[in-house]
C-alpha cells in the first residue's frame, strides 16, 4: 500500500476532535432533550434505552477513536503512547459493555426480544472482534510481550485488523441510529421534523468522524516517517 506523501496526520486529528466533540454534543441532546433523559433504573424504560446511543457513541466510537490516534497527536515517548493506547481502548470496551447491557435491560424489562436484528448481530461481532484484538494487542506489544521480530510482523495485522473493526463499529452505529430512527417514524414522528434531521445529522458526522480518525491512523505523525499504513515503529 502506498503511503500518503506530503501529508502528516496531526490537522485530521484536530479536525477528528472537533467532529466528535460535535457527535458528543449532538448524541446528547437528542438523548437529554427530545427522548427524556437517561437512567440507570426508571419506570419509563425508554430512559434506560438512552443509555445505549450515549454510551456507544461517547465511549465506543469517540473514546476508542482518541485511542487509535493516540500515537499520532500526542507529545512523549513512545511507550507513554503505547499505555494511553491501551487504557483508552480498555474504557471504550468497559462502556460499550454498560451501552449493551442498556440495550438489553431495556428489551427484556419492556418484554421486547433480543438480538432480532442486523444491528445487533454485528453489534455483538463488533464487540468481540474489539475485545480479541485488545487481548492480542496487549499480550503481544505490552505484557508479556512477544520477540521483536513477532512484534514486527503482527504490527501491520494489528493496524490493518484494528481499522477493520473501528470501520464495523462504525456501521454498527448508523444502522443503530437508522433502525432508532425507523421505529420512531413508524410510530408517528415526523420524517422531515427537527428531531429526525437531528438523528440523521449526527449519524452523518460520526461517519465523517470515522473516517478522519482512519485517515489520522493511515497518514504518518511526521514526513520524516516511513510512510504507509504501519504508523509505529515496533522495536
Ligand atoms: C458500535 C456501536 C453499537 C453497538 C456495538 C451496538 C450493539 C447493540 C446490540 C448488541 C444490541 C442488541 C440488544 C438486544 O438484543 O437486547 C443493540 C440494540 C439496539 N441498538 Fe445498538 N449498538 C451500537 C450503537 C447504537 C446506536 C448509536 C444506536 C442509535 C440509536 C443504536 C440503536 C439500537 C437499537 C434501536 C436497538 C434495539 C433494537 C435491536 O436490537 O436492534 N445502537 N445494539
Amino acid at each position: 500500500m502506498a503511503g500518503l506523501v506530503g501529508v502528516t496526520a496531526a490537522p485530521f486529528t484536530y479536525v477528528s476532535h472537533v467532529l466528535g466533540l460535535a457527535a458528543a454534543v449532538l448524541v446528547l441532546v437528542w438523548c437529554v432533550h427530545f427522548r427524556g433523559g437517561l437512567a440507570f433504573v426508571a419506570v419509563n424504560k425508554n430512559l434506560i434505552f438512552n443509555l445505549h446511543p450515549v454510551f456507544m457513541l461517547i465511549g465506543f466510537i469517540i473514546i476508542g477513536g482518541e485511542a487509535i490516534m493516540s500515537y499520532k497527536g500526542l507529545p512523549g515517548s513512545k511507550e507513554v503512547k503505547k499505555l494511553i493506547h491501551l487504557i483508552l481502548h480498555a474504557i471504550a470496551i468497559v462502556l460499550a459493555v454498560v451501552g449493551i447491557w442498556a440495550a438489553f435491560k431495556y428489551h427484556n424489562d419492556s418484554g421486547i426480544a433480543n438480538l432480532y436484528s442486523l444491528h445487533s448481530w454485528v453489534g455483538l461481532g463488533t464487540i468481540s472482534l474489539y475485545a480479541i484484538q485488545w487481548i492480542f494487542g496487549f499480550i503481544t506489544f505490552f505484557f508479556p510481550g512477544a520477540a521483536p521480530s513477532l512484534r514486527r510482523n503482527a504490527l501491520p495485522w494489528h493496524v490493518l485488523f484494528g481499522l477493520f473493526v473501528y470501520i464495523l463499529a462504525i456501521a454498527t452505529a448508523e444502522l443503530g441510529f437508522l433502525e432508532k430512527l425507523t421505529f420512531l417514524q413508524n410510530g408517528g414522528l415526523a420524517k422531515y421534523g427537527t428531531e429526525a434531521f437531528l438523528v440523521n445529522f449526527t449519524a452523518l458526522v460520526v461517519i465523517f468522524f470515522g473516517a478522519f480518525v482512519v485517515v489520522s491512523a493511515v497518514a504518518p505523525a511526521s514526513t520524516e516517517e516511513p510512510q504507509g499504513y504501519v504508523p509505529i515503529a515496533e522495536s
